[in-house]
């Protein structure tokens, strides 16, 4: 039987689904396997069952000679260096599609959360300072009415586009595809400069790549309203997080809502925490019971396909 190292438990039974056609090396440990003990375990693999956490780059690729596929459980994989096991012939295969209105509901969920206190107002209950009703008690920012600027149109972002027509928003969009919205979304294709500075509220929803790294750095964050919120469910590295926080302790944006971060988890003491107007969260985009079964079963089949030699149902691209 093929060897197949999985790096991380996955909820549902698609590890075991696998198991019946590949001996399994399960990686115990809640935490991720440190990436010596990641390239020991598949040097003899035929496949590799990789998380984000999991860092599949050019030198693991090169130590395991047997290697077929690497079927990573998420959408992004900017973990893997993709180039490397293309040029060796190795398979990539990522978990697209399924996770896209998940991971809506939760930009939506943010972008909800930083308008209106959500997070500050709980404490501020439980803190015991809930006195009266105070006319000028927690005010924030409206959702509905207000312009969305969408920073990539992928599948995500569209579906977040679809949401807010239910809020009643004005929807602008930047991407590099040009992509076209659903029938019935109305949204409009704008340079980034323009929606950067017409924008209420800005969610971004590009992948992570050397084109998008730090795209939103000071100058982007000085060109948004001083009222803007900042949502980000991509990935940390798209935003210049020492920017941001500058911007957030300056009062160049008013809040932001981040559910990844530029290093995860964030360490202790790091400025991020203490920064103020900011809701973080622990990059939970995709995070509901099904969507993260079926991301597994998603990542099995990927598998199944590399080993044996046929093509991925989702490969990457
Ligand atoms: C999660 O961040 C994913 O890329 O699926």
């Amino acid at each position: 039987m093929p060897r197949v190292f999985a790096t991380r438990k996955l909820p549902g039974a698609a590890l075991e689904r696998l198991a019946r056609d590949a001996d399994v090396d399960l990686w115990p440990g809640d935490m991720p396997p440190p990436y010596e003990e990641l390239r020991r375990r598949c040097a003899d693999a035929n496949g590799v069952i990789s998380l984000l956490t999991d860092r599949i780059d050019a030198a693991l690729i090169a130590a395991a000679p047997r290697l077929r596929v690497v079927s990573n459980v998420a959408v992004g994989y900017d973990n893997i260096d993709v180039a490397a096991a293309r040029s060796r012939g190795v398979a990539v295969g990522n978990t697209p599609g399924v996770l896209t209105e998940t991971t809506a509901d939760l930009a939506f969920a943010l972008l909800l959360a930083a308008a209106r206190r959500i997070v500050e107002a709980e404490r501020f209950v439980r803190d015991g300072r809930w006195q009266t009703w105070d006319p000028s008690l927690l005010l924030g920012y409206d959702v509905h009415g207000a312009t969305l600027g969408i920073v990539g149109f992928g599948q995500i972002g569209r579906a977040v586009a679809r949401r807010a027509q239910g809020f009643g928003m004005r929807v602008l969009y930047a991407g590099r595809h040009d992509a076209a919205p659903e029938p019935g979304v109305a949204a409009e294709r704008v340079p980034l400069d323009a929606l950067l500075r017409a924008s209420d509220f800005v969610s971004l929803h590009v992948p992570l790549t050397a084109e998008t790294a730090h795209m939103i750095g000071e100058a982007q964050l000085r060109a948004m309203k001083r009222t803007a919120v900042l949502v980000n469910t991509a990935r940390g590295g798209v935003i210049d997080q020492a920017a941001l926080v500058r911007a957030l302790e300056q009062g160049v944006i008013a809040a932001a809502g981040l559910d990844v971060a530029e290093v995860e988890p964030v360490p202790a003491g790091d400025a991020l925490l203490r920064a103020p107007n900011v809701t973080l969260l622990p990059h939970i985009g995709s995070a509901s019971h099904a969507t993260r079964e079926r991301m597994a079963s998603i990542a099995v089949d990927n598998c199944l396909a590399g080993l044996r030699g046929e093509p991925l149902p989702f490969p990457v691209v």
